[in-house]
């Protein structure tokens, strides 16, 4: 199967080269220039077409793989980059028996990042989002999303938006922004009647529209959770969002079916988030996306259903049967899942979710440039895509999600340069 988002029973569906004979010409090369792959395929095949496209094939560097698997660079589509302080404490509180939103409505949780992000200097933040960054590299990432949301104010937002924007100018990992304005209601609107509502006023009519002027954020998200942002009140910001040139993505259904998952189908979002505990209209309605050739993405985080003690997963069998392109993501943020390890996250996508290996590849290459609408430019190993690719310690992709937590990439080139280049192990 060519490239394109995987779905339903092509959710696996994993093309894959390969030989007994790594120096004949039947070997799998991919060819690069100027940062584009050129072309994929058995090595005598891809040197014809190049000669014959006039490339000089003595100019091309070669990098042997030596037995490693290959796959495209992967790609993160939910992430909390950007964020100072840390909250292991929550971790204790919920081993007594808080909950996430227990711990939020008592002012902490996300709330205690915004305080400590508010606080830190855009120097702090670029440090901190260069250390972050680095990591996810070194774990074969070569793009994500960004999401603001732990400053719920414009200055404190702009300030988030802008430095994501600069650390993937900086490089060598692609960071698309997401604006997350609606994450939390802040201390100046809680505890005030009417104060949710007056939140979402704000954040549509003065939030949205600095966050717009100022240029650089590509997607809205909203936190659509019963407790949090009501499905109404998701949608009113998204659909103002849209009206700037924001596209939508939304946290949905994280903690209780909360109507996010027929509200993604319904403004034709990028992507659901979490998706741990939709309802099966949700699942209907995203399938009904699907099937109409626009399909919202299902962007699971398994990491996060660990890391918050549940045992309930998000329905990633129900997603596939129904045709629903299933991604994966790390989440990675200080409250719910700090960890930076894509590949941790398939181990968690094929041991909790079910997923096999393949499906869980698939999630954090292809199905992930979707859920960032960059499928055409990244997630698969063709012709015209960025040159960003993984040269892995071990022979097959089936053992990435095999090895939870081990350092598996050894060679990660973006757009056509290695950027990471490990120990040999
Ligand atoms: O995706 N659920 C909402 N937002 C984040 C957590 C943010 C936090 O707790 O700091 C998430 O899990
Ligand atoms: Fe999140």
């Amino acid at each position: 199967m060519a490239g394109g988002v995987r779905r339903g029973a092509d959710q696996g569906d994993v093309a894959r080269l390969q030989t007994d004979d790594p120096s004949g010409p039947q070997a799998p090369v991919v060819a690069s220039w100027e940062g584009r792959i050129l072309a994929v395929g058995p090595r005598d095949d891809v040197e014809r077409e190049l000669e014959g496209g006039g490339y000089p094939l003595a100019r091309f560097a070669r990098l042997d793989a030596r037995g490693g698997a290959v796959t495209p660079g992967l790609i993160d589509p939910h992430t909390h980059l950007l964020f100072a302080g840390t909250r292991e404490g929550e971790l204790i509180l919920r081993q007594q028996g808080a909950s996430y939103l227990d711990i939020l409505s008592a002012g902490g949780g996300i709330l205690s990042t915004v305080a400590a992000t508010r606080a830190a200097t855009e120097d702090d933040l670029l440090a901190h989002g260069r250390r972050w960054a680095d990591e996810m590299v070194a774990h074969g990432v070569t793009t994500i999303e960004a999401k603001s949301g732990y400053g719920l104010d414009l200055e404190t937002e702009v300030r988030l938006v802008e430095v994501a924007y600069r650390l993937g100018l900086e490089g060598p990992l692609d960071i698309v922004p997401t604006w997350l304005g609606a994450h939390a209601v802040p201390p100046e609107f809680r505890g005030r009647p009417g104060g949710v509502e007056a939140y979402v006023r704000s954040v549509i009519d003065d939030q949205l529209p600095g966050i717009a002027a100022h240029g650089r954020a590509r997607f809205a998200d909203v936190f659509c959770e019963s407790g949090v942002f009501s499905a109404d009140q998701s949608r009113r910001v998204l659909q103002a969002a849209l009206g700037f040139g924001l596209f939508p993505r939304l946290h949905a259904d994280e903690l209780a079916p909360s109507g996010g998952a027929e509200l993604a189908a319904e403004i034709g979002a990028a992507s659901a988030d979490h998706l741990a505990t939709p309802s099966a209209a949700g699942i209907a309605a995203m399938a009904e996306a699907a099937e109409s050739g626009n399909p919202v993405v299902a962007t699971l985080l398994p990491v996060t259903t660990w890391f918050l003690m549940k045992d309930h997963h998000a329905p990633a069998r129900a997603f596939i049967d129904a045709g629903v392109p299933v991604a994966i993501g790390t989440d990675f943020n200080p409250g719910t899942s700090p960890t930076a390890s894509l590949p941790l996250a398939m181990s968690f996508a094929c041991i909790n979710l079910g997923l096999s290996p393949d499906e869980a590849l698939a999630a954090v290459t292809i199905n992930a440039a979707r859920a960032l609408l960059l499928e055409d430019e990244i997630g698969s190993l063709e012709s015209g895509k960025a040159a960003d690719l993984v040269i892995w310690r071990v022979p097959t992709t089936t053992q990435i999600p095999y090895w939870p937590g081990a350092d598996l990439a050894r060679t990660v080139i973006k757009r056509g340069k290695v950027v990471h280049d490990g120990p040999d192990r």
